[in-house]
């Protein structure tokens, strides 16, 4: 293992809710590779308490904010900028909820609020992190933005509704501030689309399970755990990715790659005879 990758840098870790989020298996990582950071979650994720034990293990502190208000990410970076004394390197974006797929409503019966909402915290969150990161001028010079999507974003699953939408959006932002902010700062931004992992946010998707079976059948390597997914976001945020901007990098075992794999046809027709 490469040791100290993330010496001497400073950021800031959203979404960590519990030991299987991808953003609490970031934070280890982070840490065992020399980074400091605050941890931050929406109020009401706080409220259920692991993140403190995280943040014990991790040495720092933990900062409320809903990533949809601007005050709230204003008030995060002004804190998170006087604990660790100074401009940041790395930003995690691991923020997603859709209130349709949560509650189960159908793709062609869609509550339009909730779908504004999906897209408010899932997508636009994450513009507005960039955004208030330059009107504060809080990101060091190659610095670099991560946040994680998932492959909805480019091909149609049944069962990932309005999320589809939401990830599209997150990685076109990614392009755009990328452009902007790479021009002005060298600012890299970048989205990771991750295997379909067994979390709070993955397991609350109708049919999860079964997916998660499919698509570790599919990939040559197998789905990527949180973990294998948290050692690549390290080195995204490292010096030795520098010039890689306005991506999305699947991360996914080979399965975007992937027509069909021979286990899934055997599988196939096994079950048809
Ligand atoms: P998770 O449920 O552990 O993390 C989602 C986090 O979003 C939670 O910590 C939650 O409190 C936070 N959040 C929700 N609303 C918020 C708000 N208004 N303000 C601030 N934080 C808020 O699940 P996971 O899987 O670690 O999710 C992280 C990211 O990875 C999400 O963007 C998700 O869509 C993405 N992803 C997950 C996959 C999976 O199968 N689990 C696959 C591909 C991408």
């Amino acid at each position: 293992m490469p040791e100290n990758l993330l010496k001497g840098k400073k950021g800031i870790i959203t979404g960590a809710l519990d030991e299987n989020s991808i953003a609490w298996q970031t934070a280890l990582k982070a840490k065992e590779q020399g980074a400091r950071f605050v941890l931050t979650n929406a109020p009401i994720a706080m409220r259920m308490g692991a993140i403190k034990e995280l943040a014990e293990a991790c040495d720092t502190i933990i900062i409320p904010a809903d990533a949809t208000s601007v005050e709230d990410i204003e008030k995060l970076y002004d804190e998170a900028k006087e604990y660790l004394g100074g401009n940041l390197d790395f930003l995690l974006h691991s923020i997603g909820m859709s209130p349709n797929v949560r509650k189960g409503r159908e793709y062609g019966d869609l509550n339009y609020e909730w779908v504004q909402k999906a897209y408010d915290v899932s997508a636009i969150s994450f513009h507005k992190m960039l955004q208030v990161a330059e009107k504060k001028d809080f990101l060091n010079e190659w610095g670099s933005v991560v946040a994680l999507s998932y492959i909805a974003a480019q091909r149609a699953f049944p069962f990932y509704s309005d999320m589809s939408e939401a990830k599209a959006i997150l990685e076109s932002i990614a392009r755009n501030y990328g452009l902007r902010y790479g021009k002005m700062k060298k600012v890299r931004i970048n989205t990771i689309s991750q295997s379909p992992t067994k979390t709070t946010a993955g397991s609350g998707i109708d049919g999860f399970n079964d997916f998660f079976d499919y698509a570790d059948m599919v990939s040559p390597l197998g789905n990527a755990s949180a973990e294998a997914c948290a050692e690549y976001i390290v080195t995204l945020f490292s010096d030795f990715t520098r010039m890689v901007t306005m991506q999305n990098l699947f991360h996914d075992g080979g399965y975007s790659y992937t027509g069909i794999s021979q286990e899934v046809i055997d599988n196939f027709v096994n079950h048809r005879s």
